[in-house]
């Protein structure tokens, strides 16, 4: 591999289609362009993504996108000197296209094809257009599939120390935005919501130890509608059945939905902090090389309640906090490009018969 690398990145995991040209030099990685095809407009009348339309719309939508990503960085498709794509986890038909397309210029254009973890690229995102990162780091995923800290021993080792045993973060946003009757994408309808609300206003019960959300989420659920009518233990299910439900203590109103709004965004906060504060203990107890640094990635690092709480955890510790910036905490294929550049500097490559997958290889 020359000294320079410029590489072509593709992303479509879900519901955005991108691609971004970065170039790695002096172990710097540098954006040259990034461009995203979001399909908010295809699946927001649903509230939520559709698989087929997703695929789709990446079908109709991702040469165009292609072009301009290589347009906006001033370069040409034969100057590139490998292309990299998500190959999992993701919705397998949007995975198909992106994979298939990516594959067929890499083959056509005679260079090096890298399929990378849409998950560990989340945790590139904050070194894009930023120094290296100090080494070892705990690495943070805060997406609408995955709440996973790993150890990251160098740029590419990730040892998985934590993930949720139920829904991600994101999903819980998202989710808690359907119940307070708020549009798809959920997460920055409800931190907007929650500006107008009280943080204190709801004592939800916060999980103290494992990213678990989904205690959260029937909690806010039974603040909405009120808690279901109970059968006696021994009764049938259906005795529960024609009950009403209690009503809740406290009427629906606008400033009520702010107040859950920002009660139920501290909790989730919350939980992700003392997920990472519980694991954090364990590694400095067990280690003698503590991290360096906090990197966190994902979808919900663009939450500023979120990016308060770890600048404040990282700077309680003295570590350096590298979370990334906004442009790239959403899904993007600058953060694809990232990986697959520190990965065919190595001298790695995949197979043409590298196959997409729905899960993390990172467990
Ligand atoms: O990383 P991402 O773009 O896609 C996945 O890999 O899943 O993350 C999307 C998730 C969605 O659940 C979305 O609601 C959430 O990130 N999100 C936010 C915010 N912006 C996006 N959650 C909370 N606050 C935000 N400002
Ligand atoms: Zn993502």
């Amino acid at each position: 591999m020359p000294a320079r690398l410029t590489i072509l990145g593709l992303e479509t995991s879900c519901d955005e289609t991108a691609a971004a040209v970065v170039e790695l030099e002096s172990d710097r990685l540098r954006v040259r362009s990034n461009v995203i095809g979001s399909q908010v407009d295809v699946h927001a009348p649903y509230g939520g993504v559709v698989p087929e339309l997703a695929s789709r719309a990446h079908l109709e939508r991702l040469v165009p996108v292609i072009r301009r990503a290589i347009d906006d960085a001033g370069t040409a498709l034969e100057s590139l000197d490998a292309i990299a794509v998500g190959v999992r986890p993701g919705l397998i038909g949007s995975l198909l296209v992106g994979t298939s397309a990516a594959k067929s210029l890499a083959w056509s254009l005679g260079k090096p094809f890298l399929g990378v973890d849409h998950v560990a690229a989340h945790l590139v995102a904050a070194r894009l257009d930023a120094d290296p990162i100090p080494l070892p780091a705990l690495g943070l995923v805060v997406s609408g599939g995955h709440t996973s800290l790993f150890l990251m021993r160098d740029a590419l080792t990730l040892d998985p120390l934590l993930r949720t045993p139920d829904d991600a973060v994101g999903e819980a946003f998202d989710k808690g935005a359907a119940m307070l009757g708020l549009p798809y994408p959920g997460g920055p309808e409800v931190e907007r919501l929650a500006a107008d609300g009280r943080a204190d206003a709801v004592a939800f019960a916060v999980p103290k130890l494992d990213f678990s959300f989904s205690g959260l989420k029937t909690a806010l659920l039974y603040e909405v509608r009120g808690v279901p009518a109970r059968a006696s233990p021994n009764a049938p299910p259906a005795a529960a059945a024609g009950r009403r439900a209690v009503a809740p203590a406290v009427p629906f109103t606008e400033a009520r939905r702010a107040d859950l709004a920002a009660s139920y965004q501290r909790a989730l906060v919350k939980a992700v902090v003392r997920g990472v504060q519980h694991a954090w203990e364990r590694i400095v107890d067990a280690s003698s090389a503590a991290p360096r640094a906090l990197v966190v990635g994902g979808g919900v690092a663009a939450n500023l309640l979120l990016r308060q709480e770890m600048a404040h955890f990282a700077l309680r510790r003295s570590i350096e906090l590298r979370i990334a910036p906004l442009p790239y905490c959403l899904d993007n294929a600058a953060m694809i490009a990232g990986l697959g550049a520190l990965r065919a500097a190595r001298g790695e490559r995949d197979p043409l018969d590298l196959a997409p997958q729905p899960r993390s290889a990172l467990r």
